[in-house]
């Protein structure tokens, strides 16, 4: 149905060579004619499958899966009849287009097979960061409707079905299964199933996946993704991440993460570019070895990552053969200097930067490759992007005014709705026509950004997002803490730490155990990095008028700005 195309059919600068140019000339609908031919329907998980195989790429390796206790290799056909199972699966067991599938596991071939067997039916995907606890998946497998999910039986426990009548159907890919009715293995139903489907032909506005987004005062916000996700995707992959043909490409985020999902496989695939994905935990030494072994050419990670390799030494990172990298890409926190100079020393590269939200679905603002890098600076707009500095009002600052950094409504992979809460999606856009991403940000002469932090609490610890209102909420639960208010606090390795000040009820006193207790409380609840790593007790925590947590003034605290701790 949708015509394949080649990296190459990118409109006009297939390499983006002349930035200022390509921002000129470029235009979304035109882009959409190139990349959607005149294919009235769309639907993602077809378009990275059967349009590669449709034009040669069948045999060529789409996964290299590489797991503590597992290595395996899929080819595009064989994801494509792997894939066409599970659809299957899920369409014997009444899922309908706009039903949707949470996806909580660990990462692992059976991951990305159920999230493109979803999108092959319009089943929409609720991914779920594997790290989450009880609280963190009832809230968000609730508030999104799941009918069915996808785990392990060692994950199964956080999964209060108690609390969630309306999933049906949960299938378990390892582990034990439990002998009920609608607790399924998942690989005996899809060995069992046929290995052709029916696409399902969606409109490009159909959603694809509800990803949930911490915000500052409230809970996660279910963030509506739809199939022309895939449009913004084409074209930053090949201009800002410059894949080509014959590159072997890394994302090491998580697909419980935006980043996971949209360059962890979608990007990647929809240019037939073959992608590694490691399982098990961060470690040095085997990130490196997987460089090596899968001859990686393009690397997309982050600056937490990278410190921690720093962190282990030239004698770990050392022993590896790097040399097949060619491009490097950093996401999710400020890069710094010492990341830059080891990438310099090491790969004899650059790191170019790459600023973008849950909420855009895409790339934003980049060192472009044709671009000058300035250390510091997240760098300049993807073409096709209209950003600024605005102020409260929405009014355009000038150079080296820091304020709200904004982007113009209108391109293609922009989240589309919060799940059950217009009133929360609109909110992104008060300041019209602008889209307020809840940075700081101050623009200089040249048109480069420099990212200045949140402006509104949200916490960023090595690259994960973590709204305070949760742990505080969280923390109020237990019988020692009668109010709790929650910053990030900066930090050398992570970027920030989570700080919690807390005002005991009467009663209790403080102690290590009380610490001890209350990191566990939280880590139990919602998930380990949202625990917080320093606590201080105050008399009370601030407030605004409306009655919620200063968040300004709790910056301060953090910061010591005159505050006492
Ligand atoms: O504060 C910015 C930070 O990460 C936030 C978005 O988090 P999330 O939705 O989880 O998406 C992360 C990856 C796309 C932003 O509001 N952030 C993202 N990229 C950068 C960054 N901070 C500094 N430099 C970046 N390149």
């Amino acid at each position: 149905m949708s015509k394949a195309k080649r990296i190459s059919a990118l409109p006009g600068d297939h390499n983006l060579q002349n930035y200022d140019q390509a921002c000129r000339t470029f235009n979304f609908e035109e882009l959409a004619r190139e990349f959607y031919g005149d294919a009235a329907w769309v639907n993602v998980a077809h378009r990275v499958l059967e349009d590669n195989i449709a034009r040669g790429l069948g045999d060529r390796v789409a996964l290299y899966f590489d797991g503590d206790d597992r290595q395996e290799t899929y080819t595009f056909n064989q994801l494509n009849q792997q894939v066409n199972r599970f659809a299957n699966i899920l369409e014997k067991h009444g899922l309908q287009r706009g039903d949707r599938l949470g996806l909580f596991l660990p990462r692992s071939p059976e991951l990305y097979i159920s999230f493109l067997g979803a999108a092959k039916k319009g089943v929409v995907v609720v991914p779920l960061f594997e790290a989450f606890m009880e609280d963190a998946v009832r809230e968000r497998l609730q508030d999104s409707g799941a009918r069915a999910l996808v785990t392990t039986a060692d994950l199964l426990p956080r999964v209060p079905r108690q609390h969630l009548p309306g999933l049906k159907t949960v299938f378990i890919t390892r582990g034990a299964v439990a002998d009920t009715d609608n607790t399924l293995d998942w690989h005996s139903e899809v060995t069992a199933a046929s290995p052709v489907t029916r696409c399902c032909w969606l409109n490009r506005e159909d959603p694809l996946f509800i990803l949930y987004a911490a915000g500052a005062d409230g809970r996660p916000k279910g963030l509506v993704h739809v199939h022309d996700i895939m449009l913004g995707l084409w074209y930053t992959s090949a201009w800002v991440h410059d894949l080509k043909d014959g590159d072997v490409y890394w994302c090491t985020a998580d697909p419980g993460w935006i980043t996971g999902i949209a360059y962890g496989f979608l990007a990647p695939w929809l240019h037939g570019v073959p992608v590694l994905v490691k399982g098990g935990r961060f470690d040095a030494a085997g990130w490196c070895r997987a460089l090596e072994k899968y001859k990686v050419s393009v690397w997309y990670s982050a600056p937490t990552a990278w410190r921690m390799i720093i962190a282990a030494g030239r004698e770990v990172y050392g022993q590896y053969d790097l040399s097949s990298v060619r491009h490097l890409l950093s996401v999710g926190e400020p890069l710094t200097g010492d990341v830059m100079q080891w990438c310099m020393e090491t790969f004899g590269i650059p790191v170019y930067d790459t600023w973008w939200m849950s909420e855009t679905g895409m790339n934003m603002i980049c060192n472009l490759r044709c671009l000058d890098i300035k250390l510091g600076s997240i760098g300049r707009p993807v073409p096709g992007i209209k950003a600024a500095v605005v102020d409260d009002s929405g009014k355009e600052l000038p150079p080296y005014h820091v304020g709200n950094l904004a982007v113009q409504r209108g391109w293609p992979a922009m989240a589309r709705d919060v799940w059950g809460d217009r009133a929360k999606y609109e909110a992104y856009f008060k300041l019209a026509p602008w889209f307020i991403s809840g940075d700081a940000a101050y623009m200089d002469e040249d048109g480069y950004f420099y990212f200045q932090g949140r402006v509104d609490g949200v916490i960023n610890t090595a690259g994960e997002r973590v709204g305070p209102w949760e742990v505080e909420e969280k923390l109020k639960e237990h019988p020692a803490v009668l109010d709790a208010g929650v910053a990030g606090k900066p930090d050398k390795i992570r970027g920030e730490i989570i700080k919690a000040y807390i005002v005991l009820q009467p009663g209790h006193q403080w102690s290590q155990q009380l610490k001890e207790e209350l990191r566990s409380f939280v880590k139990n609840g919602l998930a380990a990095h949202a625990a917080p790593r320093e606590f201080a007790v105050k008399e009370n925590i601030p407030k605004t008028p409306d009655g919620q947590v200063d968040r300004k003034a709790l910056r301060g605290w953090v910061l010591e700005l005159g505050g006492v701790d």
